[in-house]
């Protein structure tokens, strides 16, 4: 799976970057992702590549020229053309269906967008698949993006050391439940103890008590998933 990340801000990445599922899947050749600065498609001497809006108002606007141009030439190197996603509260709502459905892809190009967002023409002319992770605003599509990448890349084969591990987790295809409380050591901290069932090594009690702590958790406080 290969990223393309398109932003005015590429440092914001690296730490992220260095992360350690991430790393290692990165190493391993599993993921790719190239973080390219759009300031390097402007052709502005001072490498601006946001103008006001026409019609007047607060705020500045990504120009339409160094997005277009930054994507059709990141789009000729290796590994195919890739889908284009553009980071934006006006998008369809992020989840975990979506994120399966974009996992079918082998290149994602991710548009992070600043400030007023992008110019109508952006939209128009590379018709991007819009995405939002949630009903709030944010100061810019690279949080967004990282969030994307991040539930993306536990569907890469490999990523996980536990190949079972995504398939469990809570809203994936096979499961509409969240999930059960863990515990480790001690066995109790300041009075709260770990509950019985848990230490006893009766394998079915535990399984048949985890799914039993998953649905009361679900119906408690997710009960639209247990509609679904
Ligand atoms: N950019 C700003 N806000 C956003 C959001 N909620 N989702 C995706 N991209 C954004």
């Amino acid at each position: 799976m290969r990223f393309d990340v398109l932003t005015l801000f590429p440092d914001i990445f690296d730490g992220y970057l260095g992360q350690s599922l991430l790393n290692k899947a990165i190493e391993r050749d599993l993921v790719k992702v190239a973080v390219h600065d759009m300031r390097r498609w402007s052709t502005d001497k001072h490498q601006k590549v946001d103008d006001r809006p026409y019609g007047g108002g607060p705020g500045m606007v990504l120009r339409v020229e160094p997005v277009i141009e930054s994507v059709e030439e990141i789009q000729q190197t290796d590994d195919g053309p890739g889908r284009v996603v553009m980071l934006t509260p006006q998008g369809r709502k992020l989840n975990q269906k979506v994120i399966e459905e974009l996992a079918q892809e082998r290149r994602l190009l991710l548009l992070c967008g600043r400030y007023e967002g992008f110019d109508q023409r952006v939209t128009d002319i590379l018709q991007p698949d819009e995405i939002s992770i949630g009903d709030f605003v944010l100061n810019g599509g690279e949080v967004a993006a990282m969030v994307l990448i991040d539930s993306m890349i536990r569907l890469v084969r490999g990523v996980l050391g536990d190949e079972s591990s995504a398939v469990d987790d809570s809203f994936s295809e096979g499961n509409r439940l969240l999930e059960f409380a863990q515990y480790t050591r001690p066995r109790e901290y300041r009075g709260h103890a770990v509950p019985e069932v848990l230490l006893g090594g009766n394998h079915e009690e535990i399984a048949r008590w985890r799914c039993e702590q998953s649905y009361l958790k679900t119906r408690e406080r997710r009960s639209d998933l247990l509609d679904e």
